[in-house]
């Protein structure tokens, strides 16, 4: 086996897959690591599928022994805010119980580099804006808290086991692949982007914001939407740094600018030419009102230089995206 074989649990996911493209356009061989719960095999394009579950030590260790990778990037996790406050069991079994097992695995086999999803949800409500690494960690959803957890094994690991190690914190992933090869395909879609899209699409009526009281300039969250192909570039130089042979760090990946919901509504209208219905609604559990990265250690350590930082380049790739889908 190639020695720039990377292990990809759940490769076959939104993030996970594009960063799939990413590796084996920088030259790597991503072996994707996937149970399609909510990943998706149409997605694995750019290397080999293994079918298995991040809870099932044995397979992952059939894995890890057959293709020996030099280093492993963790997206398998369940990742919805609103599921984890309703059921945080699964969150916790998955995506610590997962994380540990994974970790343990990698430690019988030897491999002693990992890049892990992290979330800015591991900060909770900010103390200030925009967010820096070292603002305090408090999150205030299951989710978040399982994401600190997982930062936590990599701090502990590092120091018991060297291993090494690189945790990103994204901000809101949003777009699709430029190419179009692949895009944003959630079951069930609770994401904002996707969902006004749907109702410009008349797939569904309309889009309800959730609450317009957040004490914001027009009442709506504010978030720091980052392309996911951008998204994806951060890991191939997170691979590189881990490469040169640095220990462990955390990153931010956002583009810094705030973009609230009722702006999303009016750039989508204006992408699609379509009119979209939106409806008022509560608050969501969980929702803090603000979160902005700052992501100037990314920019500098990393050398990370997002290339499609417009919401609306965003709004466009996936409604291209959509527009093929619906195609079919
Ligand atoms: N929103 C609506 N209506 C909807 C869906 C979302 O108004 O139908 C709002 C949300 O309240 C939020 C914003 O749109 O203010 C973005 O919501 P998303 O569900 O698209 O994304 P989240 O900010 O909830 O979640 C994302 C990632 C999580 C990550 C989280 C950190 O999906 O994995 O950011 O806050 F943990």
């Amino acid at each position: 086996m190639p020695d720039r074989t990377v292990l990809v649990t759940g490769g076959a996911g939104f993030i996970g897959s594009h960063t799939c493209k990413a590796l084996a356009q920088a030259g790597y061989t991503p072996v994707c690591y996937d149970n399609l719960f909510r990943g998706h095999a149409s997605a694995v394009k750019w290397g080999p599928l293994e079918i298995g579950d991040i809870l099932d030590p044995l397979r992952i260790a059939e894995v890890l022994s057959r293709y020996r990778p030099m280093v492993v990037i963790h997206f398998a996790a369940l990742a919805y805010v609103g599921e984890s406050v309703e059921g945080p069991a699964s969150y916790y079994r998955t995506n610590v119980i997962g994380s540990h097992t994974l970790l343990e695995v990698m430690r019988a086999h030897a491999i002693g580099s990992i890049v892990f999803s992290s979330s800015c949800a591991t900060y909770g409500v900010p103390k200030s804006l925009p967010i820096s690494e070292s603002q305090p960690q408090q999150p205030i959803n299951p989710y978040g808290m399982t994401k600190l957890i997982g930062e936590k094994l990599l701090i502990d690991y590092a120091h018991a086991y060297g291993l090494r190690s690189i945790g990103l914190r994204y901000f809101n992933a949003a777009g699709s692949d430029p190419d179009g090869e692949i895009g944003e395909n959630h079951d069930p879609e609770t994401h904002l982007i996707p969902l006004v899209l749907q109702a410009a699409m008349g797939t569904r009526p309309d889009v309800t914001i959730f609450g317009t009281d957040h004490g914001t300039p027009d009442g709506t969250c504010i978030r720091d939407y980052v392309h996911v192909s951008d998204l994806a570039q951060a890991h191939v130089l997170a691979l590189k740094l881990l490469e040169q042979g640095h220990r462990q760090e955390f990153f931010n990946i956002g583009n810094g600018g705030g973009i609230s919901v009722a702006e999303i509504v009016a750039a989508s209208r204006q992408v699609t030419g379509r009119p979209i219905e939106v409806r008022n609604g509560p608050r969501r559990a969980g929702d803090p009102a603000v979160l902005v990265a700052d992501a100037t250690k990314a920019r500098t350590m990393l050398a990370w230089s997002p290339k499609h930082a417009e919401i609306t380049t965003m709004i466009d790739h996936t409604w291209n995206w959509m527009l093929r889908q619906n195609q079919r």
